[in-house]
């Protein structure tokens, strides 16, 4: 790979250890994908933020780029973290836990990198515009940025998103390059889409039936009449964790779309596979449900202000987890929509999530308008899960 002569000084050390490790992560993933170059990026996310996930080496390494002068370049926000930076103790987490995890994120702010942990950066001002080169590493981002805002990313790992974020640059192949953002199959959707949930059940079959299929797949689209940017996150939750999806098309829907004709190669999905995808994600029964999560990924301002509106004056019965980045709760606080979560006795969990907090073994079954909240809370919590459309979720909650 071709490097510039600041990108070389960064090699042989003269920025310090961390930019230097960094440039050597970014040479090695370079050299195996064959780039040819490095380019700016001018926004990044990083993932490896919850201790659960992390543990002890991931937090030395983190430790070890801050004390070695790694600073952030450009623009760089996190990934969930496993708990509530504020409100941690409310939600069952331990101390030992809440240290380690308060750790991490000193790590990350000594680099310069701003702790608002969200998988929804681009809902708190972490917004790419169109075609911009970008190094996130979230998955559900990484398909909304390169799907819905027509930026460019690969789909970053922790250690290469840091490197990212140290030096400004990325290995220039995958995503960042036109050749890979064609389609490559047609889907036609037969079956009209409305909830989170129905996005996220379709997201199911349509990633499931790519991962079968193998190698790399962009699906373009038709048939979907409208999608919210709710209803496109979760649908892009949803591709990025049953057919490991990074870009996909939308007809009349994505900015890129019309630089495409549809492919030769199609592929119908009707209600019946959508329903049956709904079914499978759905074997807890309500008795069963002792817990409601909404916000995976993160919950935008106008789904708080819904849930609010739902839950006036009511009480749940149930533990009820409403995740979303902080800067949300933030409008949420100056709303007065959380002191009516509150009262209804909610929680917040800003800042994490039903899946990177450590709650495994806390609850019998979940209910979630989320797809990929499903599979976690199935695969990684053993829950069983109930998907609902989003103002069930929060009827459930009330018993
Ligand atoms: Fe976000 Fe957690 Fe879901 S990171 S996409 S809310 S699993």
């Amino acid at each position: 790979m071709q490097l510039t002569k600041e990108a070389q000084a960064m090699l042989d050390g003269t920025q310090g250890r961390a930019t230097q490790k960094a440039m050597e992560i970014l040479a090695t993933l370079g050299a195996i994908y064959g780039a040819e170059r490095l380019i700016p990026v001018t926004s990044v996310q990083v993932a490896g933020v919850s201790y659960a996930n992390l543990g002890e080496a991931g937090l030395a390494f983190l430790s070890e780029m801050a004390e070695g002068g790694g600073r952030a370049r450009v623009l760089t926000t996190l990934n969930p973290a496993g708990m509530d930076i504020e409100n941690w103790k409310n939600l069952g987490i331990e101390a030992d836990f809440a240290e380690n995890q308060r750790r991490v994120l000193e790590a990350y702010e000594r680099m310069n990198i701003i702790a608002a942990a969200t998988c929804t950066p681009y809902l708190i001002g972490n917004t790419p515009h169109f075609g911009e080169h970008i190094a996130w590493a979230e998955s559900s981002a990484v398909c909304y940025a390169n799907s819905v805002l027509g930026a460019r990313s690969n789909r970053e790992g922790g250690p290469s998103a840091l490197a990212a974020s140290l030096t400004g640059l990325t290995p220039e192949y995958g995503y960042h390059l036109d050749a890979y953002r064609q389609p490559t199959l047609g889907i036609h959707v037969e079956s009209g889409l409305g909830e989170n949930a129905d996005f996220g059940a379709f997201g199911k079959v349509l990633g499931e039936r790519l991962e079968k299929s193998g190698g790399r797949r962009v699906p373009y689209i038709q048939g979907i009449a409208s999608a919210s940017v709710e209803n496109l996150k979760s649908l892009c939750a949803s591709l990025a964790t049953y057919g490991g999806v990074t870009l996909f098309h939308i007809a009349g829907i994505t900015p890129e779309a019309s630089r495409f004709v549809p492919p030769d190669e199609q592929m119908v999905i009707e209600e019946e596979d959508i329903q049956k995808a709904r079914e499978s994600m759905s074997d807890a029964d309500s008795t069963e449900i002792d817990f409601v999560s909404l916000g995976c990924p993160h919950l935008s301002i106008k789904e708080i202000a819904r849930i609010a509106e739902l839950l006036e004056g009511k009480q749940v019965v149930k533990e009820f987890w409403i995740t979303t980045a902080r800067p949300t709760k933030a409008i949420a606080d100056r709303m007065g929509y959380t002191a009516v979560i509150e009262a209804a006795g909610a929680r917040f969990a800003a800042d994490t999530c039903c899946v990177v907090a450590p709650i495994a073994g806390r609850f019998r079954a979940l209910a979630t308008d989320s797809a990929k909240a499903c599979y976690y809370a199935s695969a990684k919590n053993k829950f069983k899960t109930a998907l609902l459309p989003f103002d069930e979720a929060v009827r459930q909650a009330l018993g």
